[in-house]
């Protein structure tokens, strides 16, 4: 009888899993539109500053020119030294004729009288005599929206309506801190029933700062302004914050608030990748974090590993040997026994790790063979229901058939599936060639 000398060769198709996400989020997109209005806001107010400071240098310098000229003609005509008023400055030191002094009030304060005042011919001082008032800042209703304006010493604070922030309560809350304001309501509520953790590390003083009357309070990064006063910052909550966000979590896993930040974590058998994000799979088997004896192979998954150990199928009238750590070959069968030739001549044996919920359809593995035998290959899928439901067998091309996954497992779970090749000529088989497939899908999808 005829036994071809038939070479299998298996080549497995190395999938990349590698754990991606959140590269374009929703909720951060937000945000940076939030920050870029801030900045648009900054920009504006640095402008408008740049814009006086630069009338004022004009002013000055067309006022040193004026006395630069005016000094050569009335070098000794001088009015009476002039007093800065209280709470305030006087700007031009010349009292000759002709020179003007400026006055201005310290902040919170309002001149009432003369802004300024020239040397008169007659050595006297035009105008009144200025001083400067303590200003009632809520007079002019600063705070904007419904806001309600607290008059405090030299400054006012605004209490904002619902839904308006900023320091007069200009700007409406961005959708950002909207969600923040409920969580840090909520822990301003745990910390009024509970007032040892007004001072937790999760809420803190603010840093507030008095510039032109108004008072403006800020937060170490992480955390926001929450009280009635500005007075206080409440951590954000960042993983509250991004639960929902569809593609924009931050935690490929699990996401820890901390004061001030969050961190991420991960399942056993998994490490914090180095961008503090995503979980990256241990690999037990190099780093002997592994219990398989000598006699297993070790097999990493996604999350744990695997010790395997081939042993020969025992079948009638045939026997096998192992000729490889994952091959079992058939030995020559004895003339004539009909039954030994029609049992397999190998067992490849082949070991997958899957994550969880792979995508569908996809070729997860290609079974070869090395050189044209026989007039036709056929492959075909063995196995049980389980292998059945998630996978087909196709032909690639005249020596290649693929085994198909045609829909997601979900993990943890292993599923076997066997491919079966055979040689036919003239309707008679030649040859049969099995290769099983084991896959340890993991119970993430990473
Ligand atoms: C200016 O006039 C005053 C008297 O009016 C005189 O005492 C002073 O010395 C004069 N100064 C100069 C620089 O001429
Ligand atoms: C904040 O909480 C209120 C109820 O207290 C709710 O109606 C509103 O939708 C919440 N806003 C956000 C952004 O979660
Ligand atoms: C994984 O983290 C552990 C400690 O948690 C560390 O000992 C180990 O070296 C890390 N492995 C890798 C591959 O980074
Ligand atoms: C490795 O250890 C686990 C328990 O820690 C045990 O269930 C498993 O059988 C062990 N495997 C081997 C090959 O000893
Ligand atoms: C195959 O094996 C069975 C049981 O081992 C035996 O009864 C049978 O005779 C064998 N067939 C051949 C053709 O040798
Ligand atoms: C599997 O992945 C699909 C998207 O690829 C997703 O819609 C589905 O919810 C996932 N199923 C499970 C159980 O996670």
């Amino acid at each position: 009888m005829f036994v071809p000398a038939a070479v299998v060769i298996t080549f497995v198709c190395f999938c990349s899993f590698q754990a991606t996400f959140g590269q374009d989020c929703r909720s951060r997109q937000e945000i940076q539109g939030s920050l870029k209005q801030v900045q648009k806001l900054l920009s504006a107010h640095e402008a408008s500053y740049l814009q006086s400071l630069s009338n004022l240098k004009k002013k000055i310098n067309s006022l040193q020119s004026n006395a630069g000229k005016q000094t050569t003609k009335a070098a000794n005509s001088t009015c009476a030294k002039l007093d800065a008023p209280i709470n305030g400055r006087k700007l031009g030191k010349s009292h000759s004729v002709s020179h003007e002094v400026h006055f201005l009030c310290d902040p919170g304060y309002e001149l009432v009288g003369s802004e300024s005042r020239v040397c008169q011919e007659s050595l006297t001082w035009s105008g009144q005599q200025p001083t400067c008032r303590d200003i009632n800042e809520c007079v002019s209703s600063p705070c904007l929206n419904g806001g309600t304006c607290v008059d405090e010493v030299n400054q006012f604070s605004c209490v904002c309506a619902k839904g308006w922030i900023g320091a007069t309560c200009q700007s409406t809350v961005p959708t950002f801190f909207a969600t923040m304001t409920n969580t840090s309501a909520a822990t301003s509520a745990a910390a009024a029933t509970l007032p040892a953790a007004t001072t937790g590390p999760f809420v803190r003083p603010s840093r507030c700062s008095i510039v032109q009357g108004t008072t403006h309070c800020t937060c170490e990064a992480g955390y926001t302004i929450s009280g009635r006063d500005s007075s206080t910052c409440t951590d954000i909550d960042e993983c509250e914050l991004f639960h929902n966000g569809q593609a924009g979590r931050l935690c490929l896993h699990a996401c820890i608030n901390t004061p001030g930040g969050y961190r991420c974590s991960c399942p056993v058998g998994y490490n914090v990748t180095r961008d503090g994000r995503s979980c990256k799979d241990i690999d037990e088997c190099a780093t002997r974090q592994n219990n398989c004896t000598k006699d297993h192979m070790c097999i990493n998954t996604y999350g744990s590993f695997q010790c395997v150990s081939v042993d020969c199928p025992k079948i009638p009238n045939a026997t096998y040997v192992k000729t490889s750590p994952m091959r079992c070959e058939r030995n020559p069968c004895p003339v004539d026994n009909k039954a030994c030739t029609q049992t397999p001549n190998s067992f490849s044996y082949h070991y997958m790790a899957l994550v969880s919920n792979l995508s569908a359809p996809r070729v997860m593995f290609r079974v070869s063979a090395l050189r044209p035998m026989g007039e036709t290959l056929r492959f075909s899928l063995l196995g049980g229901r389980l292998a059945r439901r998630h996978f087909t067998v196709q032909r690639s091309d005249r020596l290649t058939g693929q085994l198909m996954l045609v829909s997601p497992i979900q993990g943890p779970a292993t599923v076997e599936a066997e491919v079966e090749m055979s040689e036919v000529e003239k309707r008679v088989q030649l040859g049969k060639y099995i290769t099983k497939i084991t896959m340890f899908v993991s119970q993430y999808e990473f």
